[in-house]
């Protein structure tokens, strides 16, 4: 009997061939209610002599089943790691995913461009919300309340009486505000207005620029916005005019226009007759500094905004501002960088 449950048991580990049913057969044998524990429990009946010949015989038969599982297990998993390997082989002849590059947007690389020529020149960067007050893009500029130029500028408003910025001069009140001067700082950054053509986005960005220090003069803004105007160009003999202009908010002011002309719906920087305008400046008007605190005696200063799409359409010739705004993948391929 003791033989035959050996030689059934070890066939049957023998012809097994998945981890789950040898387990099931392990149970069967070895488990505590198992076959080989109902054996052992006879040992109780028998006498001392049949007792101990009759262990020693369960006990081997145990010992073979235990040995007889523990191997087959081992077979089993070998097999079935040798499966899966074979199973998810890479094939390495299969053609790869077609990779496709992003490019820096022109608008983005112009800022850093712009950033870094004024950085060399000690200028701070500064940022200031979008959603902004009318205080700080209007009232502290020297915009009071229904004063015409607040309608040149066709404010969005929100519904909370918030507004989007209509310029980063807003900027220079918030950096003004927490700057004890002498200072001079840049401040690049979305701004919005209700309009939309050729040359004007509802969206557009700025980068406003001031510097407030003692015996400042109107020379030391046309040599700053000159020798910008060269770096970023990268030439000498750019056409440049500082053409008289009016903002609340500087005394004198001056627009800055670029010689330049349409060739193929590209821009091209020329001298013959045709300007476009880049920035606004001037010396920031005694009223202004007075709102943050600062003594227009004691301190002056001048300060900018410019346009970055129209500094981007004329350096690298692209004729439309919309364009920036498209997201058309052929045309920042080729205006990309
Ligand atoms: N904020 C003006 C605009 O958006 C541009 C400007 C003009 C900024 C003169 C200045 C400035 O800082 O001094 O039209």
């Amino acid at each position: 009997m003791e033989n035959s449950l050996k030689t059934e048991a070890l066939e049957k580990i023998k012809s097994c061939n998945n981890l789950k049913e040898l387990e099931e057969i392990r149970l069967h044998y070895l488990g505590k209610t198992g076959v080989i524990a109902g054996e052992m429990k006879k040992l109780g009946s028998l006498d001392q002599e049949s007792r101990k010949s009759f262990g020693a015989v369960i006990n081997e038969i145990k010992i073979a089943i235990t040995d007889s599982l523990a191997a087959k297990k081992e077979e089993l998993e070998k097999a079935f790691i040798l499966e899966k390997i074979a199973k998810e082989k890479i094939d390495v002849t299969a053609p790869i995913r077609p990779e496709i590059k992003g490019t820096i947007h022109p608008i983005s690389f112009v800022i850093d461009e712009i950033v870094e020529i004024f950085a060399s020149m000690g200028f701070e960067v500064e940022f200031g919300p979008e959603v902004e007050d009318d205080f700080h893009n209007f009232t502290a500029l020297n915009i009071p309340e229904n004063h015409p130029a607040r309608q040149m500028h066709d404010t969005f408003y929100m519904p909370n009486g918030m507004l989007l910025r209509t310029h980063t001069s807003s900027v220079e009140i918030r950096a003004m505000t927490n700057k004890k001067p002498p200072f001079r700082f840049i401040a690049p950054g979305r701004v919005y207005r209700c309009e939309s053509d050729m040359t004007h986005s509802p969206m557009f960005h700025q980068l406003e620029g001031m510097l407030i220090d003692k015996d400042i003069t109107m020379a030391h803004l046309k040599g700053c916005i000159t020798e910008f105007l060269q770096r970023f160009f990268e030439r000498d003999n750019i056409p440049v005019r500082f053409r008289p202009s009016f903002f609340p908010f500087t005394e004198p002011s001056a627009e800055v226009d670029i010689g330049c002309s349409r060739k193929n719906g590209e821009l091209i920087i020329e001298e013959n007759g045709n300007w476009m305008e880049v920035l606004g400046c001037g010396m920031t008007h005694p009223n202004v500094l007075r709102n943050v605190g600062i003594d227009p005696e004691e301190y002056q200063g001048f300060a900018f905004g410019m346009g970055i799409e129209r500094l981007a359409m004329l350096k690298y010739g692209i004729g439309d501002v919309r364009s920036f705004f498209t997201s058309d993948v052929r045309w920042m391929k080729h205006y990309g960088f």
